[in-house]
């Protein structure tokens, strides 16, 4: 009997994504889904081209013109230790248009797609933080309200932050939203 949608717990982990045992992995991907640099790259080259194969058959069939930006997929997780990674793609930062929606709906979409997979373990990275360049305090808060927003069944919200910059920032988001 699977637990009913609930707010799940957050942990933040100062780490590298590719190496957390947990059901599934988020991967901050491009439209393309063809692979990139930054976490994407990492989860490419550590979890090798079944990977890459899972994506192009998404490409050939339901993503004909990509992944859009905000939605999630999943495919395979090769030889990484999770089980799956959900693809996503995070909007790139305008400092002129707001597009904190599409960044908060690239965690619930998500979260959406691990219900289907009955993962209860998920790993975020900071997405869109790196070279789509959003503010990691403004990431960290419009993540933090987004896990908790939306009723899931995954039981455990892992953001894993790969310097310790951004590990101090989502530390302190998530002290911030609990005090
Ligand atoms: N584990 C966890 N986090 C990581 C790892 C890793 N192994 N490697 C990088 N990161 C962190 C970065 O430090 C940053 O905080 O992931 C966060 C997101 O940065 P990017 O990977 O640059 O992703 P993003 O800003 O969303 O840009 C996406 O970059 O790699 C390309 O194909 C990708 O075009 C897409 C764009």
């Amino acid at each position: 009997m699977t637990p009913p949608p609930h707010t799940p717990s957050i942990t933040m982990v100062r780490g590298d994504i590719t190496e957390q045992p947990v059901d599934a992995i988020v991967n901050a991907a491009n439209s393309s889904l063809l692979g990139g640099g930054g976490v994407d790259g990492a989860i490419h080259r550590k979890g090798g081209p079944a990977i890459l194969a899972d994506c192009r058959t998404l490409r050939a069939t339901q993503y004909g013109r990509g992944l859009p930006t905000g939605q999630a997929v999943a495919t395979t997780a090769g030889r990484l230790p999770a089980h799956w990674v959900i693809h996503t793609v995070g909007p790139v930062y305008s400092p002129t248009e707001d597009r904190s929606a599409l960044l908060a709906a690239c965690h619930t979409n998500s979260l959406r797609v691990a219900d289907t997979l009955d993962a209860t373990t998920v790993a975020f990275p900071a997405i869109s933080t790196g070279i789509y360049r959003w503010p990691v305090a403004d990431a960290a808060a419009i993540a933090i309200a987004a896990v908790l927003s939306a009723p899931t069944r995954v039981q455990e919200v892992r953001f894993v932050l790969y310097d310790e910059r951004a590990y101090e920032t989502f530390a302190r988001a998530w002290q911030e939203w609990q005090a």
